[in-house]
């Protein structure tokens, strides 16, 4: 775990947005309104930042998280529109809906942001406070809502300082979150369905399209966002993974851990090492990249060296174990 962060609190203003910049730039947190929920905000471009991210909400699974842009064309430089996702974007666009998209080939958010995958969730705000920060940082930012793992959304500056104050580096009070639930979620990688109920509802999102939305899941009685991480299928890779290995067998890549190899490692096919200093934010931040270039290595399987479960090892360790099971 880190050592304690000093969080500071800002109103809302010119003042505060230039600082929620400043941080974002050095790879910082910031939680700042939206018109749903208060997020927790980092550069989604900078893996460490992402990874400093998971880590500050705790007990981090690592779940996709949702990157926050100004604006429709900034959104396009990240994920492909069907005819279904321009409607809804162009309808609902900025406000309370999110829409899960084919990543594009140029995206530039990191990929422990989304977990891997190759689908990417996207938004535009309508909170004022929220477009100004992002328009002044120039690049997306992913925020999931500022809370600490398994702990309701925030909608107060409060409820985010009594749930990550050390933790992050600074907290904008812009007033009560007017809607105070979360965004919809509507995936467009085929048929529109939804993933997630939200503050802005079914059936608008239904007229706009002229259809029926498809339900990921049966809804539930009181409504809720499912927990996250059931929305999306986890990143696995097609090569098998060999966990916890203590030497590297002919013809297996090497996902390294830490300053010294294990036996054999000159032989593997591929080395990627996800921390050489073992750190494990550093290694959080390398994971889905490197299992993804280790899987094109063309290796009988990836040798994963053993990681501490301590801080972002529980949740990299978790990833790990669920991406060997499911073969
Ligand atoms: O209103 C909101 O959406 C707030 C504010 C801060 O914008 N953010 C928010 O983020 O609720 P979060 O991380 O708490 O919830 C994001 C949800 C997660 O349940 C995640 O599984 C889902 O979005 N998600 C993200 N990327 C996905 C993907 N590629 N496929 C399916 N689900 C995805
Ligand atoms: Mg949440």
């Amino acid at each position: 775990m880190t050592a304690p962060l000093q969080t500071r609190v800002l109103p809302a203003g010119a003042e505060a947005v230039e600082q929620a910049v400043r941080v974002l730039a050095a790879g910082g947190l910031v939680a700042f309104p939206t018109e749903t929920v208060y997020g927790l905000g980092a550069d989604a471009t900078d893996g460490r930042a992402v990874a400093r991210l998971y880590e500050a909400k705790g007990r981090p699974p690592f779940n996709p998280l949702i990157a926050h842009v100004v604006d429709r064309k900034a959104a396009q430089a990240l994920a492909s529109f069907d005819a279904d996702a321009a409607r809804l974007a162009e309808t609902f666009w900025p406000g309370p809906l999110t829409l899960v998209l084919p990543r594009s080939a140029g995206c530039a958010v990191a990929a422990l942001a989304t977990a891997g995958l190759d689908s990417i969730a996207v938004r535009v705000p309508g909170h004022a406070l929220a477009r100004d920060i992002l328009a002044a940082f120039g690049k997306p930012v992913v925020a999931p809502s500022a809370n600490r793992s398994g702990h309701v959304s925030p909608t107060t500056a409060a409820h985010v300082a009594a749930d990550l104050g050390g933790r992050i580096d600074l907290i904008i009070d812009g007033g009560a979150a007017p809607l105070g639930v979360e965004s919809t979620i509507i995936a467009c990688l085929g048929a529109p369905m939804l993933l997630r109920p939200g503050g802005l509802p079914r059936s608008a999102i239904e007229d706009a399209l002229g259809r029926k939305l498809a339900d990921a899941a049966p809804a539930r009685a009181d409504n809720a966002p499912r927990a996250p991480g059931q929305l999306a299928t986890h990143y696995a890779p097609r090569t098998p993974l060999r966990l916890d290995a203590v030497r590297v067998a002919p013809g297996e890549a090497l996902l390294a851990f830490g300053p010294t190899p294990p036996a054999g490692a000159e032989d593997a096919k591929r080395t990627l090492n996800l921390s050489p200093r073992g750190d494990l934010v550093e290694a959080a931040a390398n994971l889905f990249s490197h299992l993804r270039a280790l899987d094109a290595a063309g290796a009988s399987a990836i040798a994963v060296m053993p990681i501490p479960h301590d801080g972002l090892g529980e949740a990299i360790n978790d990833r790990l174990a669920r991406a060997a099971a499911r073969r």
